[in-house]
């Protein structure tokens, strides 16, 4: 089973890192071509030059060279033993190895090949008891087995000097060649999904804002006018275009969501606040999406205190028109692209056609928010795409991540 099969073999920094020496010979009794990689800490139990006579393969420390002239063995392209490995074996599989394993680390030549490494990957842990038992290693242990690792169970018996017997040990020969054999009649190992294709980098250097969210009118310090706008299509929007390659100023209302990476934003509250910020921007702006769900009108009078009963709020409190930033921003004139939505409920797209020509917007997103999947808050979107020529494109239903790209893309063609 094992006959002509290409292993590496990791060894890591334990006192049963001299056990792996025998499974090494194993390995090769039974017909395997195995190179030895070793992290820093396993030299301090075992050499490369005991593994290199072993298997009389080359045995591997080092990602870089050390130094000029040094004696330890020259740096190794992980990327080439990557392509030649057909399984690798990992023992001892130390707490620090697996927690390095676990969290996707790439400091030495070991975790740096494993990550370069697509096939199937055998851990045999060796430690301490109460580092086995440890949380944190279990739970490593846990994350690397859904990746599809396998780590087997370390045996029971007499652990170093003076620790007395436990779970630890590092598991018998015998067992990681049987887990070794499980692997390769187990076939091929499946493909790693693909990841999506990168976004065509059709933003690449163009100034992009955003707006975002909701906006909140206060009416005393404890209330507020606001709507149930997520924040999630003016994110995704942001996210699509910096990954289409634009530096994009994010202008957010109150939301719930992280900032998106390598975007900058401005967090405002009220409209008037999001104005400032979008007006300040827009001039060197090449592309303005009006994503925000900005409140049409605010307390033309907010109290400085808060308000008690029967004060103001009931019947009496006065409301006053916010400034429409995207009429604003279409009225600066320039070349710049302009996208605006229309959420609507129960008006149709000619709706978003008239906002079009009334704001001066290049293209505007029609969405009926009482439609599941298309309105507040949801994972999904469905959008009527109008342009100025009385184009309609039909984009969704689709991750709103989907329809920022499709509507970018579209966005992207216009601009000068
Ligand atoms: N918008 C804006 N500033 C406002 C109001 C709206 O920038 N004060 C933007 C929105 O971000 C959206 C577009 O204008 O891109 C249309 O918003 P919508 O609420 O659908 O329409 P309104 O213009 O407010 O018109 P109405 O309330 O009459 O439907």
């Amino acid at each position: 089973m094992l006959r002509g099969r290409k292993v590496v073999l990791g060894v890591g920094g334990s006192v049963a890192a001299y056990k792996s020496a025998a499974l090494a010979r194993e390995l090769v009794r039974r017909g395997c071509a195995v190179r030895t990689m070793l992290t820093a800490a396993a030299q301090h139990f075992v050499t490369p030059a005991l593994f290199a006579a072993l298997t009389g393969e080359a045995a591997a420390t080092a990602l870089f060279p050390v130094r000029q002239g040094d004696a330890t063995p020259p740096p190794t392209d992980h990327v080439a033993w990557a392509a030649w490995a057909e399984a690798a074996v990992i023992a001892p599989a130390t707490a620090d190895l697996l927690g390095r394993m676990a969290g996707g680390l790439a400091d030495d030549l070991l975790t740096t090949w494993l990550l370069a490494f697509p096939g199937p990957v055998v851990a045999a842990p060796a430690m301490n008891r109460h580092m086995w038992s440890h949380p944190a290693v279990q739970r490593n242990v846990a994350r690397l087995r859904a990746d599809g690792v396998r780590v087997l169970q370390p045996g029971f018996g007499a652990l170093a000097a003076g620790e007395g017997e436990g779970w630890g040990r590092l598991p018998d020969a015998a067992d990681v060649v049987s887990a070794l054999e499980d692997v390769f009649a187990a076939g091929p190992p499946r493909p790693r999904p693909e990841l999506p294709p990168p976004c065509p980098p059709l933003l690449r250097e163009r100034a992009v804002v955003v707006t975002a969210g909701p906006t909140r009118e206060p009416i005393d310090p404890v209330r507020f006018i606001s709507n149930p706008s997520s924040g999630r299509m003016g994110y995704a929007f942001a996210e699509a275009a910096r990954d289409m390659g634009g530096r994009v100023l994010l202008v957010s209302g109150p939301v719930a969501l992280p900032p998106p990476a390598g975007v900058d934003v401005v967090s405002v509250t009220t409209a008037l606040q999001m104005r400032d910020a979008v007006l300040a921007a827009a001039p060197t702006a090449d592309l303005v999406v009006f994503a925000a769900a900005v409140a049409d009108s605010r307390p033309a009078e907010p109290s400085a205190t808060k308000l008690k009963k029967g004060q103001a709020l009931e019947g009496t409190l006065s409301l006053v028109r916010n400034p429409d930033i995207s009429a604003e921003v279409g009225a600066m004139g320039g070349r710049r692209v302009l996208v605006g939505f229309a959420a609507e409920a129960g008006a149709g797209v000619e709706e978003a056609e008239r906002k079009l020509r009334a704001k001066g917007l290049q293209l505007v997103a029609f969405n009926d928010v009482r439609e599941a999947g298309a309105g507040f808050g949801a994972e999904t979107n469905r959008v009527v795409l109008v342009d100025r020529d009385g184009g309609r494109e039909e984009i969704g239903p689709a991750s709103k991540r989907a329809v920022a790209e499709r509507i970018l893309a579209r966005a992207a063609t216009l601009l000068p």
